[in-house]
């Protein structure tokens, strides 16, 4: 035991903390439980884990909760952090710490941060104009001006968007505005606020980024890069909210929540550890920082935070290994809590299915690399097939077979089963790498190995022929599902400790893996593990958790991207290769023809219409992401479709259509007709539009091509 505790490591495990003013659906729940599986798996290697989640409390997302409910921002906070730690808890989770942003002491932590950060020459001032509440005295968000949309005449927009036609606004848009807070007419009025000196930092940062990058997923350094390339700015780290970590000596001011949500981690541990956080959070040579997140919240954990720490010249503890997941959709479309449409964290709750299930089924679609898909269907049919089908009816055999043929004795010592170590060692390399989709992947190989030696040695007809045999076969079985047991458990802690107990075996390490149990050891009863997930129940809860369709699906998924940069085909003269800005940082390289009817300095800078679903494909060996939408005319001229006031990455769809975010081929692309009418783009009769303006095309009639 003292040699292991003197190789052990001490491992720092972060998964991102959801915003308390929602109920967090399985979307965000990914990094919660990808988290929960790495801690589980450090630990079971002997190394000293602590691993931190919580809610990520501030902000004008809760003051509007609390508006909406006629409550308090506090007691809205209370109120759902303890839903948060509920659902937490019913997925086996097994945090060391559950906190929260709010606290008194991750305000304590943020205050110190940004004193150092002020101290050693790194906070700015700047001034701007904002709306304000005259009557109320305070300065207020988009959202908390209210008034008449000026696109549909709903009298109750907000200024952030209108509910009833879901236009994006401005609110100087809004016609009679008023402050949502207090039915004032706000004011504008100026406002300055104090802003982090990013490109000051950004040298350091670039290098220490450069230093730990190659431990990030791929995404990841992708994002982080696009960051760096396009160079850093001054960040405003205040707002003028009341609900917040108020500023030193700044009245009326709170600090943006993503300044103090980050450095909760640290705050969280120590409110938690007040007096051992030091040895976790100010350790960087020690400790290895190990942290989880959607794909949206990278640059906030690769730019932002190590700039907040870099910036104090303390010693604190910096992100070592990142796991970033892409996006998880649900039967094809979006969670929308708006529309109550997905599965949310009470939905599992009340589904009357097995927490581990659900941890089983999202380990095993795993959004790494690329998107994924959350379906009822193929949630029972992986459960039934690969789980119960595979693993728990190898438990199951093994035990039953044992108890029945040998009362339940191990009578020899056990040998592995053929080709099996090398698998356990790839799950290992797996699991450290944070392929966890990977590593259950590799566990379901081995399951199947375990039932092929059960089937290949028929133990059934060999008790007839070859008692002693049948001795061997079984113990080498029993320890075999041990050993795979162990490799589960990170994944389905419950069901792999039910096997523990019938297996009568206790505290079980990774080391275990390939040893024998020793020879006399009995076993328990068998039981079956889990309950088949039927189809009545997949139709319960496929129609408790809401269908996303609403309209009709179209093929292609449109998206505004600005073009960056664009160069010439090194192998293709009629050919550019373009990259765009699809926003949050994601950078695509496409390969386009439109260099018989632009010059690169014309399309540059343009905002057009990009295929953002199609696959991946080579274009005279470079590789093209999608592809750029234009039109032609009958007279062959050629025009890019164009997006004026919108935001690189704003989807565009045609009215009463809802984007396909499944892949296609050019085939499907080819099969989908778009029309030009007086300049509009059209599928069947409907416009092509983003949220805020319809797409344009400098051309009168035509195609789409
Ligand atoms: O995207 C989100 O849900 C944020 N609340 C994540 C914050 S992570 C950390 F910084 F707290
Ligand atoms: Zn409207």
């Amino acid at each position: 035991m003292s040699d292991q505790s003197s190789k052990s490591k001490k491992i720092l495990i972060t998964s991102a903390l959801p915003y308390v003013n929602n109920i967090p659906h399985l979307g965000n729940l990914i990094c919660i439980l990808s988290a929960d599986v790495y801690a589980r798996f450090e630990r079971l290697n002997g190394n000293e884990v602590l691993s931190v989640v919580g809610t990520d409390e501030h902000g004008t997302t809760s003051e509007i909760k609390a508006l909406e409910e006629g409550k308090t921002p506090q007691e809205v906070c209370d109120e759902y952090f303890a839903k948060h730690k509920e659902i937490y808890e019913w997925f086996s989770t097994s945090f060391n710490c559950i906190g929260r942003s709010s606290t008194a002491t991750n305000a304590q932590v943020t205050q110190e941060i940004y004193g150092q950060l002020k101290e050693n020459g790194f906070i700015l001032e700047k001034t701007t104009t904002q709306y304000y509440d005259p009557l109320k005295k305070t300065f207020l968000a988009d959202r908390f001006v209210k008034g008449t949309c000026p696109h549909c005449g709903f009298t109750d927009a907000r200024g952030d968007q209108c509910d009833s036609c879901g236009k994006l606004l401005e609110p100087s848009q809004l016609k009679d505005a008023k402050s949502s807070i207090s039915d004032a007419k706000p004011e504008q009025k100026e406002t300055t606020h104090l802003y982090i000196d990013l490109p000051k930092i950004q040298k350091e940062l670039a290098g220490w980024i450069g230093s730990r990058k190659s431990s990030w997923s791929k995404n990841a350094q992708g994002i982080t890069q696009a960051w760096l390339d396009k160079g850093l700015e001054p960040r405003a780290i205040t707002r003028d909210l009341s609900w917040g970590i108020a500023v030193p000596d700044v009245p009326n001011k709170v600090f943006y929540s993503w300044f103090d949500a980050p450095i909760a981690y640290i705050g969280i541990t120590k409110h938690c550890l007040p007096d051992s956080w030091e040895s976790w959070w100010k350790n960087d040579d020690k400790v290895e920082l190990v942290q989880f997140m959607g794909k949206d919240n990278t640059q906030f954990h690769t730019i932002l935070f190590p700039s907040f720490l870099l910036g104090t010249k303390q010693p604190y503890t910096f992100l070592n290994k990142l796991s970033v997941n892409e996006y998880l959709t649900y039967e094809g479309g979006k969670f929308s809590k708006s529309r109550n449409v997905g599965v949310f964290g009470n939905d599992a709750m009340e589904s009357g299915l097995h927490p581990d299930a659900f941890r089983y089924y999202i380990m095993a679609v795993r959004p790494e690399g690329e998107d994924a898909d959350f379906s009822w269907e193929d949630f029972a049919n992986r459960l039934n097939k690969e789980f119960i089908g595979n693993f728990a009816n190898l438990v199951n055999r093994t035990i039953s077979f044992t108890n029945k043929f040998t009362d339940g004795e191990i009578a020899v010592d056990a040998q592995p089963i053929d080709g099996v170590t090398e698998l356990f060692d790839k799950v290992k390399a797996d699991y450290q790498l944070m392929n966890l989709k990977d590593a259950l992947k590799g566990c379901m190989q081995l399951a199947k190995r375990g039932n092929q030696y059960f089937q290949e040695n028929e133990p059934w007809k060999l008790i007839k022929e070859d008692p002693e045999k049948t001795k061997v076969v079984l113990a080498n079985l029993v320890s075999f599902v041990k050993d795979l047991t162990i490799a589960l458990t990170p994944i389905t802690p419950k069901l792999c400790d039910d096997v523990f107990v019938q297996l009568n075996v206790k505290n079980q390490m990774w080391s275990d893996i390939g040893t024998s149990l020793p020879i006399g050891h009995k076993l328990n009863t068998e039981k079956p593990l889990l309950e088949k997930f039927s189809a009545d129940k997949v139709a319960e809860l496929k129609e408790k958790c809401g269908d996303v369709k609403e309209g009709e699906e179209f093929p292609l998924d449109l998206r505004v991207g600005k073009i960056i940069e664009i160069e010439q085909h090194p192998d293709a003269e009629k050919l550019y290769v373009e990259k765009i800005d699809l926003g949050d940082g994601e950078i695509r390289q496409i390969v386009s023809g439109l260099k018989e009817y632009y010059e690169a300095e014309e399309l540059l800078g343009k905002k057009v219409i990009v295929v953002a679903n199609l696959k991946a494909a080579k274009l005279r060996g470079v590789k093209s992401e999608g592809m750029i939408l234009a039109g032609e005319d009958s007279e062959k001229r050629v025009k890019v479709l164009e997006a004026k006031t919108s935001k690189p990455g704003d989807s565009a769809c045609f009215e009463g259509y809802f984007p396909n975010e499944k892949r296609i081929t050019f085939e499907d692309f080819v099969k989908v007709k778009l029309k030009i009418q007086d300049g509009n783009v059209l599928f069947e009769k409907k416009k092509l539009q983003t949220k805020i303006e319809n797409i344009k095309v400098g051309l009168g009639n035509g195609i789409v091509s």
